[in-house]
């Protein structure tokens, strides 16, 4: 559910007409919707309350949208962070996100982003090898600290979503082999600069059907219970994140969190661990829109080409992984009409979609990309020398710039005359 919808025949983001932001901000630029992610955080809350040992902690996955006014918002509705990146750490502690709710994750920590970490304070390293654990122990050492540790297991189990997105399975560079924790485990509890405190599996993003995580979390079970065997205390297992969205029409339908969090109570039910979760997607992902204005239509082969002011390098989903985003008029005719949707950028992977029917647009009209809350604005780029997009919040019938655009100068790294 989002709360952007047609009122008197022109979109809205909550109580704020989209066209009063493009006329006021320019396009192309992302919209957020408060509510949209204070539901979906409460949603999540509610699925998962009661599974494990004490409180779960919700650890948003920061890469999916690092928006300092997002991260705030997020913080207040009582969200951790899951970071992986030194950047993603700091921009966690800017918004006022507590240590104790960060976990860093992520296959290729450097010594110094450990070192900062550590000595800022954190929940656990998620740490993929035994080799990044030896790093992280003397790391430690040489603060005279203990580092909390989980070791993030790889299941071997296919995700069923885009193979760009899978990070599950025996060929991903993710984690520890499954038939190889309990070696690595005895290995991390002889070093002297890491506590062994939690487990850890993530297997994918955009996951519709529930049965891979059912499979992997199974697997995660059996290792806990052979692992507290061999003598090690282990009291936190996160379950990582994943769970999918709708992106509309024709689109896979996928679980309901009600249904993800009962499948978690179930499985883990004799864990007796806390259950910490890293949903991205699933928080920001339909709480937000990119806005776009047509610059033309011209004539295609088989259907019209219209060509938006936004590119692949605003929204690249549909280049990366042939995503598909639904498409709507911000004041729709009633009319509808089959074209094709592309960016200005000089290639043809910048292409939103073909043979898509849709509201029929004319030259100067706006229009929305749905469901680009998620890993929209955070993975964009200056490609072709254009602006960074900017991003506003929309709360009730307040709205505000919560980061601007980023022009070709500053880019250039050329001071503005
Ligand atoms: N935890 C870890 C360790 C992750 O690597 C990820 C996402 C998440 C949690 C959050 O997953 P989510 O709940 O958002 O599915 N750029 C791609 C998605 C990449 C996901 C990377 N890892 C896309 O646009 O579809």
């Amino acid at each position: 559910m989002d709360h952007f919808a047609l009122r008197n025949g022109e979109l809205f983001a909550e109580g704020v007409p989209l066209a009063a932001i493009a006329e006021a901000v320019g396009t192309p630029t992302y919209v957020y919707s408060a509510a949209t992610m204070v539901r979906h955080a409460q949603v999540m809350r509610e699925a998962v309350a009661g599974c494990g040992v004490g409180e779960p902690l919700v650890a948003y996955a920061v890469k999916a949208n690092p928006n300092a006014a997002v991260l705030r918002l997020l913080c207040g509705e009582g969200m951790g962070a899951d970071v992986v990146s030194i950047g993603e750490y700091r921009r966690a502690r800017a918004a006022h996100i507590a240590p104790e709710k960060i976990v860093f994750s992520g296959v290729g920590k450097t010594a110094e982003e450990m070192a900062e970490a550590l000595a800022g304070g954190l929940l656990q390293f998620n740490v993929e090898s035994v080799e990044e654990a030896r790093m992280l122990s003397a790391v430690a050492a040489a603060q005279g600290r203990v580092a909390p540790l989980g070791f993030r297991i790889n299941p071997d189990v296919a995700a069923g979503t885009h193979a760009k997105i899978t990070t599950g399975t025996a060929d991903n560079k993710f984690g520890i082999p499954y038939a190889e924790a309990v070696a690595a485990y005895a290995e991390a509890a002889r070093l002297p600069g890491v506590r062994v405190q939690g487990i850890t599996v993530h297997i994918g993003s955009q996951l519709v059907s529930l049965d891979p995580l059912d499979a992997a979390f199974h697997r995660l079970g059996g290792l806990i219970r052979d692992l507290r065997g061999a003598g090690h205390e282990l009291t936190i297992a996160d379950l990582g994140g994943g769970l999918g969205v709708p992106y509309g029409e024709g689109q896979p339908e996928p679980a309901s969190p009600a249904a993800y969090g009962a499948m978690v109570r179930r499985v883990t039910a004799d864990w007796n661990a806390r259950l910490l979760f890293e949903p991205g997607r699933l928080i920001v992902g339909n709480a937000g829109v990119l806005l776009t204005r047509v610059v033309r239509v011209k004539p295609g082969a088989h259907h019209p080409w219209v060509i938006v002011d936004a590119a692949m390098n605003d929204l690249m989903r549909p280049a990366l992984y042939d995503a598909h985003h639904d498409l709507q008029a911000v004041r729709p005719t009633g009319k509808r009409a089959t074209v094709n949707v592309v960016g200005p950028v000089c290639e043809s992977g910048d292409t939103f979609a073909m043979a898509r029917a849709m509201d029929a647009v004319a030259p100067g009209d706006l229009l929305i990309f749905r469901t680009a809350g998620a890993y929209g604005a955070t993975m964009s780029s200056g490609y072709n020398s254009r602006a960074i997009t900017p991003e506003v919040l929309v709360d009730g019938g307040k709205w505000a710039l919560v980061r601007r655009r980023v022009d070709v100068d500053a880019l250039a790294g050329v001071e503005a005359p």
